[in-house]
């Protein structure tokens, strides 16, 4: 029969995943988007013309390929009707409103895919499913599989560059028929790349998250910014110095460090996935970057990160000039969904995380938020984290028994 998925979203990952999903045979696609006009506007579109998406395969290979998903809606309920496979293809503070809407039309043994789930998201989509959740299955992806971007709304998508391999984890409702196959369908949606790489438990793919990057550079570029205004952005990734990159490099021991002890404390579970970000790197990105020898240069000579600039705003009085802007998802994604829950996950297994916390002291009052105070999560905004703590999850033992 037909598989039929709903992308979520209407950003750049739901335009690529939506018009490439539609390329496959035996696949329905259907997007549900809730933001703005953006249902309308996409509709309208395609009553012109079928998508094109632009696939670039290599430097001298590129593709544009048409198609179309079945239906593009604000609807909840038209768009879930018969769905198979459920993917979030969104900023992460944009997952719950989606989960909220869909989560009383999703039928048995529907899957939900987080692509990707950034930290936190089986948490939350478990308790949005409520008794829901036993008969259903929640899998995250540990970053998109592909950099893409809208080249015009609902018409036009660009796909740079494929991931090599990518991480996917998958919890299964004890009720559910559904298996670790599923994410061989998935596979045969994406295509032949990136190759997908199961990782064996959700709280390796939740230490994964790729959103330990964008904040150690934010706050190494930043943190004694008195409110100049600067005359160019400057460069995110190419401009990386040694304090940046040492900041992140820190992190991602502080993170590794608390997989480790999870698996000293548990010894039938796998964390061997959860590796320092510079060997990531190395194996991810092994083409794009010409000088590997220490992570300083490898996000220097990422060609995946040419040209990518800090998030800035206008600023100034004749409006020429640029200021930082700390409300850009680096900070209000990264941190809320990212750091915090990783740091939630590091006080369950009793890891002290000295350079995660002055990160995100430093990142919450940009955000003007309160998530940690001194070196514990006990900010009043918490709740509006995916720590573990939120959804009363306080030992390994909760977590491991989701
Ligand atoms: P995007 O920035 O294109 O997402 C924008 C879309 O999100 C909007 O079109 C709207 O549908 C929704 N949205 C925005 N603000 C909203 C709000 N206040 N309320 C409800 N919905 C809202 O995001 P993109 O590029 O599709 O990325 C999705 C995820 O993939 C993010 O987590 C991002 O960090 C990650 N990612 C993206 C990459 C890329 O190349 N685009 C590469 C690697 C990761």
């Amino acid at each position: 029969g037909t598989l039929k998925i709903l992308v979520c979203g209407g950003g750049n990952g739901a335009h690529c995943m939506a018009a490439l999903a539609s390329c496959r045979p035996h696949v329905e696609v259907r997007v549900l988007t809730l933001y703005k006009d953006e249902a309308e506007s996409w509709t309208k579109a395609l009553e012109e013309d079928d998508m094109t998406i632009s696939i670039t395969y290599s430097e001298n290979h590129t593709e544009d390929v048409k198609s179309r998903p079945s239906l593009v809606t604000k609807d909840p309920e038209k768009a879930t009707d018969g769905i198979h496979m459920i993917f979030f293809t969104v900023p992460a503070f944009a997952h719950e409103q989606y989960l909220n809407a869909i989560s009383k039309y999703v039928l048995d043994n529907t899957l939900l895919i987080g692509l990707p789930g950034q930290a936190g998201f089986e948490f939350q989509a478990v308790k949005a499913l409520g008794t829901k959740a036993k008969q259903c299955a929640v899998a995250s992806f540990e970053s998109l599989p592909w950099a893409c971007r809208i080249m015009e709304f609902g018409r036009h998508v660009q796909l740079l560059g494929f991931k090599e391999s990518l991480g996917a984890a998958i919890l299964i409702g004890s009720k559910s028929n559904l298996t670790a196959h599923s994410l061989d369908i998935i596979q045969f949606i994406f295509g032949e790349n990136p190759v997908f790489k199961v990782i064996n438990n959700y709280v390796a793919i939740n230490l994964m998250a790729k959103s330990i990057i964008h904040p150690p550079l934010m706050y190494g570029r930043w943190r004694g910014y008195k409110g100049e205004v600067l005359q160019e952005k400057p460069l995110f990734y190419q401009g990386v110095d040694e304090e940046q990159a040492g900041l992140l490099s820190k992190v991602s021991d502080e993170v590794v460090n608390t997989a480790k002890v999870i698996q000293d404390k548990r010894k039938n579970i796998d964390m061997s996935a959860v590796i320092h970000i510079l060997d990531w790197y190395r194996e991810y990105y092994c083409h794009e970057i010409s000088d590997h020898s220490c992570l300083m240069k490898a996000m220097q000579t990422n060609k995946a990160y040419d040209g990518l600039l800090h998030p800035m705003k206008p600023g100034g009085d004749d409006g020429k000039g640029f200021i930082p802007d700390f409300h850009y998802r680096y900070t209000r994604e990264d941190v809320p969904f990212g750091l915090v829950v990783m740091k939630g996950i590091a006080e369950i297994a009793g890891v002290e995380t000295p350079t995660i916390d002055t990160i995100i002291t430093w990142a919450q009052k940009q955000l003007g938020k309160e998530f940690i105070v001194g070196n514990r999560l006990t900010g009043k905004d918490m709740n509006e984290t995916r720590a573990p703590q939120v959804y009363g999850f306080e030992t390994l033992d909760h977590l491991f028994h989701v």
